[in-house]
């Protein structure tokens, strides 16, 4: 079976974090939300995986992921044009999948959970989809499925009057028979080709949808919000460790992982569940977490920061409280003691409350 991680799109939603890469690059815990996804597949023995990849910044996706051979993977790169949905960067995948069955992952979908079971059942049955379904409390924003004796009988996209609410999340077990389909498609009223589409023609078709379960943890990373929300799930589940440095008088609640070449000092305060890269400084009597991610090389001064992403060669000076952001690599935040001047400098679609 082979794997596609979908890497295009236009991230519309977390500008200006997109503006200078893909949404499927910026850390969670630390670590590009896609990854997760390519550890899931390969930990499933999915192996041979094409990434497709498109629009500003594409190049970082084959710059971080390479051929595949630190993950012990074979990753194949396919590039669209532009983003023409979902169905439209599956069909670009007909000669990498030839004609074996295949699994799609949005590369925005965060889950917790293996998929070494559904690989398997999908595998031994005719089906010629199996979906992954997770209970919703606000049905009307996702792709919904109806279900009668155990196979999906109906698919309806945001649904106004929500019949069940079982969205249909972002993993798509496929057959090389969805090449067909999708042919067939039009463009919807957004100018996409959708998935959602392609799943009711089988579904009309009669053909088999069977369909697993996600009862633990399922996240559609569109928006800030949801990823500051899959940033503390994933930090809850994660084991602890400290590699770091961490001198007298360090108060530290609840589990962190601190990596090596980072220094914790004097006066420092840490909640957690809370990480922090390597070779950071954390000083001046700073407080970070809980739910709180800081990439390496950044050095926080003064500061209190919870519920946040701090990505990579930040500095944060100052008395500033900073909650539920997510801060881009090579920011630079200070205030002076007694200041009242702001000074801005700041990129298109920057978002500031003060
Ligand atoms: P969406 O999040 O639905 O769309 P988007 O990425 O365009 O974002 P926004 O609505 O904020 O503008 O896309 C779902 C996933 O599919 C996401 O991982 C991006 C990927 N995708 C592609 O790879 N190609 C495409 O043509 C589209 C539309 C999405």
């Amino acid at each position: 079976m082979k794997g596609i991680i979908l890497h295009g799109g236009h991230g519309t939603r977390l500008r200006p974090l997109t503006h200078t890469g893909p949404k499927q690059l910026l850390p969670i815990a630390n670590k590009p939300m896609s990854q997760y996804c390519v550890e899931t597949l390969v930990n499933a023995g999915i192996i041979d995986i094409a990434f497709i990849i498109g629009g500003i910044g594409s190049d970082k996706v084959k710059d971080h992921y390479g051929n595949g051979e630190e993950f012990g993977a074979k990753f194949t790169y396919i590039k669209q044009d532009s983003p023409k949905g979902i169905a439209h960067a599956i069909s670009l995948c007909e000669d990498f999948v030839n004609d074996e069955k295949f699994v799609v992952f949005l590369g925005d979908n965060i889950i917790q959970r293996k998929i070494n079971e559904y690989v398997l059942d999908f595998k031994k049955s005719n089906a010629s989809a199996s979906l992954l379904l997770c209970e919703v409390d606000n049905p009307s924003q996702f792709g919904i499925a109806e279900i009668e004796n155990n196979k999906i009988i109906k698919i309806t996209e945001k649904p106004k009057n929500p019949s069940t609410n079982l969205a249909v999340t972002g993993i798509y077990f496929l057959t090389p028979y969805i090449f067909e389909v999708i042919e067939k498609l039009k463009p919807s009223w957004r100018d996409e080709l959708e998935i959602a589409d392609a799943l009711q023609i089988l579904v009309e078709e009669e053909k088999e949808i069977i369909y697993g379960m996600i009862t633990d943890f399922w996240k559609d990373t569109g928006t800030p919000n949801d990823i500051i929300e899959a940033n503390k799930i994933i930090l809850e589940n994660m084991p602890e460790s400290f590699q770091g440095i961490k001198e007298e008088n360090v108060i530290i609640k609840g589990k962190i992982i601190v990596g090596k070449g980072t220094t914790i000092k004097n006066g420092v305060k840490i909640l957690g569940p809370t990480i922090i890269g390597k070779n950071c400084i954390i000083e001046g009597n700073t407080t970070i977490g809980g739910n709180t991610s800081i990439g390496g090389n950044s050095h926080l001064d003064g500061c209190n920061i919870s519920d946040s992403i701090i990505m990579s060669n930040c500095t944060i000076k100052g008395k500033l409280n900073i909650q539920n952001s997510i801060i881009a690599s090579n920011s630079k935040i200070t205030k002076e003691e007694n200041e009242n001047l702001k000074k801005f400098l700041l990129g298109e679609g920057t978002q500031i409350s003060l």
